[in-house]
């Protein structure tokens, strides 16, 4: 028995039956033990993607739950310009509301195609941690991929071949389809704006290789000529994305989903725009780029 565990826990980690993706019982949020949160984040690390359902939480409460997971990153810039929430550059708001003719959040209501976030940056964060406060009655789930398991169901020939390559992650456009602020948008991914990271990385942590994607849009293999690059990321790209292997999210008022940048991507269905949803966003750096 662990020394300083004076009541018993009620935490229990229910995993959801695909490759990724696992439930996390009996917490409050706003006060984890030490006991509970070496299980967190144990169970992240197994299941890359955690989901507390139930929670009530204030901005300062998600930023004090997500600080334990490390440093975080102020949140990009949104559609509108705004730089963050009022006091909190911490938070990043995904919502299609408007007030005074402005949406106060980023990616509208349309879908939010598959990606992994700001890794068009050299250190992109380790990890994001979604908050929902107003969820619409259909649509607007969200799924996510494993990305060792992409990797490790690469046929032989394709696992050598990708090996040691570079792949450009886009700055170009965010999940939402927008031009991220201060870019001259172009579709040419051999001279777009972003970072290149290895196609295959290892995670610090797990010690686990996957894939490592970003995005589709403007995504380019460093040296192959376009058309290959193109042909090879969208054969690697079908493999990642195969419904089967993906974990979703039907979201309710109160929960909080937790994952891995470094190994999953993830994707919203669109939703009634007419309807609202707000969510709250905190991004935990990494400290390090991404390494092979
Ligand atoms: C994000 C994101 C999807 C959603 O916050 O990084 O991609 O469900 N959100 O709104
Ligand atoms: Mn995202």
């Amino acid at each position: 028995m662990h020394p300083t565990t004076t009541a018993q826990s009620a935490i229990k980690v229910l995993l959801s039956g695909k490759p990724i993706g696992a439930e996390i019982h009996g917490v409050d949020l706003r006060t984890i033990s030490e006991a509970d949160f070496a299980t967190i984040h144990g169970a992240w690390n197994d299941h890359s993607v955690v989901l507390f359902r139930g929670q009530q939480l204030t901005d300062e409460d998600l930023i004090a739950f997500s600080k334990r997971f490390g440093a975080l990153d102020w949140a990009p810039v949104q559609e509108t310009g705004r730089r963050f929430v009022e006091g909190y550059p911490e938070i990043y708001v995904v919502s299609n509301v408007m007030v005074n003719g402005e949406p106060i959040g980023s990616l509208g209501a349309g879908e939010a195609t598959w990606h992994t976030d700001m890794s068009y940056l050299e250190e992109p964060p380790k990890a994001s941690m979604l908050y929902a406060l107003e969820i619409p009655p259909a649509g607007g789930n969200t799924y996510f991929c494993g990305m060792y398991h992409a990797y490790d169901s690469l046929p032989e020939d394709l696992k050598r071949r990708v090996e040691g390559m570079m792949v450009k992650h886009d700055g170009t456009y965010n999940s939402g389809g927008y031009v991220r602020q201060g870019v001259t948008p172009t579709d040419d991914p051999t001279k777009s704006p972003g970072a290149y990271h290895p196609l295959v990385c290892t995670h610090p942590e797990t010690k686990r290789r996957g894939l490592y994607l970003g995005c589709r849009r403007n995504a380019y293999l460093q040296g192959l000529p376009l058309a290959e690059s193109e042909a090879l990321l969208d054969e690697l790209w079908a493999i990642a994305t195969r419904p089967e292997f993906a974990w979703h999210n039907e979201w309710q008022v109160g929960d909080v989903v937790l994952w891995d940048n470094r190994c999953t991507m993830h994707r919203r269905d669109p939703f009634d725009p007419e309807s609202r949803r707000v969510l709250h966003r905190t991004q935990i750096k990494s400290g390090a780029r991404p390494t092979a």
